[in-house]
């Protein structure tokens, strides 16, 4: 499942966020990447842990809380700290698939990414190319959101970013390990979850709705993994 979560953060945060990241020192994307994936990733990353990247983080993480969108969505158990990276000069990550267990850095706490984000910071028309392509079995797709906006796709597809060949592309990406550890299922749960909410609007009160919620939540305690 892909699917865009709108104004994660407001214009004023991305503001105040780019203007830090503006000054940053940036390092080799290369750091954070397995041996595959060194290869074909050629960006610029804050690096993992460094204050700036955990005072900003919790800004993102903050915009995750108040989001009953992605609580739907991703089902978090543990999100991992958001890192941040930016890509210029014909910068690009080639095809890869993400790492499935990462440690991190401060707690050595290990996280299964079932779930990948990336937060965009930059508005479209600041940059050419950066074109985030997931590909699945009914073929790729392109992303380039406007800037505060963030799309969760599953850490399973393989995804590349496309050379930035004017601008800067500047994003927030990081990795959730839900508590539904199959996309299908955490799809279907998403799904069942939504079609409740819309009941509730055009049946308020029903018994109906009481019942499928009764639903969601046994399948919920069923598939949960903690
Ligand atoms: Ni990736």
């Amino acid at each position: 499942m892909l699917i865009t979560i709108p104004d994660v953060l407001t214009a004023e945060q991305v503001r105040q966020m780019r203007a830090k990241l503006d000054v940053a020192d940036w390092v080799d994307g290369k750091v954070t990447a397995g041996y595959q994936a060194q290869r074909v990733k050629d960006n610029q990353q804050l690096p993992e842990g460094s204050p700036l990247a955990a005072e900003l983080g919790e800004v993102v993480l903050g915009g995750l809380a108040r989001s009953p969108l992605f609580m739907s969505a991703a089902l978090p158990l543990r999100v991992f700290p958001p890192m941040f990276n930016r890509y210029a000069g014909g910068g690009q990550f080639g095809t890869h698939v993400d790492t499935a267990i990462r440690q991190l850095v401060t707690t050595g706490q290990r996280i299964r990414t079932d779930v990948s984000a990336t937060l965009f910071l930059t508005a479209p028309e600041e940059y050419d190319g950066g074109e985030l392509i997931v590909e699945d079995t009914y073929g790729a797709h392109s992303v380039k959101l406007p800037a505060g906006h963030m799309v969760l796709y599953p850490a399973t597809s393989l995804h590349r970013v496309e050379p930035v060949t004017r601008g800067a592309r500047v994003s927030s990406f990081f990795w959730i390990q839900s508590m539904i550890r199959s996309d299908g299922d955490r799809a279907m749960l998403f799904d069942l979850d939504r079609s409740i909410q819309r009941l509730a609007l055009d049946l308020p009160g029903s018994p109906v709705g009481v019942e499928l919620t009764g639903v969601y939540h046994n399948l919920l305690r069923r598939w949960t993994e903690m």
